[in-house]
This record gives structure tokens, sequence and C-alpha cells, in this order.
């Protein structure tokens, strides 16, 4: 006996938010941030960056990655990753409050649009954000999400809300860390560079624990 199904429609969870045609229509600017905004998620992204810049130091970046690169916490495939991702809104990000695996499938297919060629590139694009995962075990979101920027020296003018949020960082206060240079030496190249603790750090980690097969290429840009 044949069954009939009718066709299933399944919905492109990138197609959601679109906003391409609205913003050339408004005028609207992607990562503005304000310290006196009303508006709710501006006011949630600059909590994230305040609770960042006052804790983030040298110490407590050690302190994270000694503690993560134990890599004691859980075990996770790739693709439940993604899908606990499906729960998990940054509170960083001024322009959308949709859960971060769509903004895993939208960079994926991106790059597939650019590179079709590059099958390690839409890979990358589409773990590139996993190590968000830490926010569901415990690590509150100010030491997961949002830009990440040189810790043990001033913070440069280019960082996030930099002016209305680092008064009360304890590395702002200590000589050894709020000049220019703070801790470097000049032209010490990145690799001696610590940088605050977040998503982009740990994921790094976690591909090399694992021995990705991916190019080193991969591996910085996720970084
Ligand atoms: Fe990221
Ligand atoms: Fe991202």
């Amino acid at each position: 006996m044949k069954v009939l199904v009718p066709p299933i429609t399944l919905q492109d969870p990138s197609e959601i938010f679109r906003p391409e045609k609205v913003i050339k229509e408004c005028g609207w600017q992607f990562r503005k941030y304000s310290s006196d905004s009303e508006d709710a998620r501006q006011k949630t992204v600059y909590e994230t960056y305040l609770q960042m810049h006052t804790h983030q130091t040298v110490d407590f970046v050690n302190s994270k990655i000694a503690e993560w690169t134990k890599f004691d916490k859980f075990k996770c495939g790739i693709l439940d990753a993604l899908d606990k991702l499906n729960s998990f809104v940054d509170d960083s990000d001024p322009d959308i409050a949709l859960p971060n695996s769509i903004h895993a499938y939208q960079t994926a297919e991106r790059i597939r649009a650019h590179h079709p060629d590059k099958d390690w590139m839409q890979l990358t694009g589409l773990i590139h954000d996993l190590g968000k995962v830490m926010a569901l075990y415990g690590e509150p979101q100010w030491a997961v999400v949002g830009d990440t920027y040189p810790v043990g020296c001033s913070a440069a003018p280019s960082v996030v809300l930099r002016d209305s949020t680092f008064r009360d960082n304890s590395d702002a206060k200590n000589p050894l860390y709020n000049t220019t240079l703070g801790m470097y030496k000049e032209g010490c190249g990145l690799d001696s560079i610590l940088m605050s603790w977040g998503h982009d750090e740990y994921m790094y980690q976690v591909l090399k624990h694992n021995k990705s097969t991916l190019p080193q290429i991969a591996l910085d840009m996720i970084r």
C-alpha cells in the first residue's frame, strides 16, 4: 500500500532575521553602543561590558585559563554544542537577541556563498562561537561573550564602551598594568599578548586539545 505524505516545509532558521533590506531603507547602523540609553537591549549590553571591564584582570584571565584548559567540565559533540546554543542569547550583541545557533548557521551559510570551494572555512564559520557554551556551565556572560582586548595594559580607545566601564577595574589602578605598554615590551608579538577571557580563546584551546585537523589559519580565525 502506498501512503501519500504531504510535502514537509522546513524553515531555515537563518532566514528568520534578514535585516539587509530594512537597513538600507532606514539607515540602521550595526554595533552601536550606549552608556545611557533607555532601550532594554542597550542596557543589557552596557551591563555586560561594565562587568567585563570591571572584573577582567591579568589574575582573573590566568585563573580562567587554568580552570578551563583542564577540560574537566563536560564532554560534548559539535552538533550537541550547536543545539545547546538554541537556548543561548548573547548579552553583548546590540543588534539582535536571537539564539546563537542561528548566528552559527548564518555565518557558515554566508561563507559558503562567498567561498564555495573552502569547506574548511565553512566549518570554521559554523563552529566559531561554540565556546559560548561556557555560559551554560556556570560562567557569567561577561567572561564568555563580547569583544576581547589585551589585559595587562591600558585599554585602547577602540575598546567598546572604554570611557565609561573601566573605572572600578583594579588593574586600571596598578602602575604595572595601566600604561600604554603595561606588562609588554614594544614589538613583543601577538603570541605574548594575554587577551581578556572569553569564548574565542576557549574554543581555540578546545580545538587544540582535541587535535583538530582544521588548518592553523582556521584556529587563528577563531582565536
Ligand atoms: Fe565570537
Ligand atoms: Fe560570531
